[in-house]
């Protein structure tokens, strides 16, 4: 038995090892489903960069803007839509898969049926998928995969995880499903565990999204109304640095990969923290608090992240601190605002 397993484990490295060199020889074909949204845009132009235009496809199931379009390749992707899945994975000779199509934490309360197809029915395809075509899989969770018995400061990478969302809970179901298909068939899946990640974009329904607002409220009417209590503390990473995470963990050979799941994070902050922060640009700008069902959820929430993990096994490092962002974030904003007008 003992014989059978450890010829298991050495066939399993081997596939992983192959797999890894074969790609490094020329630049990985990439797919990412749900591109339209907060993060999807911004990782297929960094994704581009690095690898080439036509080689980052981004995919979702809304109407692209003409910027979009323009920028490099673009299709319909339903990710409930298993044949159209593999259509466009043999097509297009796709090596790897970002998977970021998801109903995020606050919007996934207000349509459970929706998130469970979405979030748990579309991480079935794409996994399946996946594990056909012996794609690289990318698959982000969240500090939403935690809960209310999960320590919260710091909260380790291995703890408790009985989350109350049904965003969290399908983030969780997709973590372990991740996991059991690397153990059983060798499957390469990566998955980070995100914070709330700030950009310029309009953000998608998350807890952590009055962290983007903010700055758009605040720049366009001069005041701000938050939805959770001024001491909400909430782990939070800039998009430049989620995407150096993402590519810098994509990248990172198996070998050195003790876990397929990983917390990161940049920093932790307040919303009285965030605000006093940004009185450097705008001395007399005005927040009020209105708490509204979020702070529930945000409650049940890690408040540190305690990504150390990460930072040993691949040197995870991030670049962006509070102050670095808020002067990121009043730049961009006031761009974004200048040329679209919200
Ligand atoms: N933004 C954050 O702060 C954050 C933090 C942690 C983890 N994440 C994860 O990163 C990923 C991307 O986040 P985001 O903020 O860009 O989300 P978002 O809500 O902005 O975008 C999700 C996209 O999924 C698409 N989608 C919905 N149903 C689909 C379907 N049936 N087929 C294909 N696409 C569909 C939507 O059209 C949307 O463009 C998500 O999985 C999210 O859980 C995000």
């Amino acid at each position: 038995m003992a014989l059978l397993q450890k010829l298991f484990q050495k066939t399993l490295l081997t596939n992983l090892r192959a797999y890894s060199v074969k790609n490094l020889q020329k630049p990985p074909k990439i797919l990412i489903t749900g591109g339209l949204g907060q993060l999807g845009v911004e990782c297929a132009k960094y994704l581009r960069q690095k690898y080439g235009q036509q080689n980052v496809i981004l995919s979702d199931i809304i109407k692209p803007t003409l910027d979009v379009a323009n920028d490099g390749p673009y299709i319909f992707a339903d990710i409930l839509d298993f044949k159209g899945l593999q259509k466009i994975v043999v097509d297009h000779r796709v090596d790897w898969l970002i998977h970021f199509s998801a109903l995020l934490s606050a919007i996934g309360e207000q349509n459970v049926p929706l998130a469970v197809r979405v979030n748990i029915e579309g991480m079935h395809n794409v996994i399946e998928l996946a594990k056909q075509y012996k794609l690289r899989i990318f698959v982000p969770s969240t500090i939403g995969a935690f809960g209310p018995d999960s320590p919260r400061n710091p909260t380790p990478n291995i703890t408790v995880q009985r989350p109350r969302t049904i965003y969290g809970v399908s983030k969780v179901h997709a973590e372990l499903l991740g996991e059991y298909y690397y153990h059983k068939f060798g499957l390469d899946f990566r998955c980070l565990r995100f914070p709330g990640v700030i950009s310029s974009d309009p953000p998608g329904g998350g807890t952590t999204d009055y962290a983007i607002a903010i700055f758009h409220d605040v720049l366009r009417k001069g005041h701000y109304q938050c939805y959770l209590k001024p001491d909400t503390r909430l782990p939070m990473m800039h998009v430049r640095d989620a995407l150096k995470a993402l590519s810098e963990f994509l990248e990172a050979p198996n070998e050195i990969l003790n876990r397929r799941c990983y917390n990161v994070t940049s920093m932790s902050f307040t919303p009285e923290e965030l605000a006093d922060k940004m009185t450097k640009y705008i001395p007399d700008f005005k927040i009020t608090y209105m708490p509204d069902a979020r702070q529930e959820i945000a409650d049940s929430w890690p408040q540190v992240f305690d990504d150390s993990e990460a930072r040993r096994d691949w040197n995870w490092n991030p670049k962006v601190d509070l102050d670095n962002l808020v002067e990121l974030m009043m730049r961009e904003v006031k761009d974004k605002i200048a040329s679209n007008g919200f």
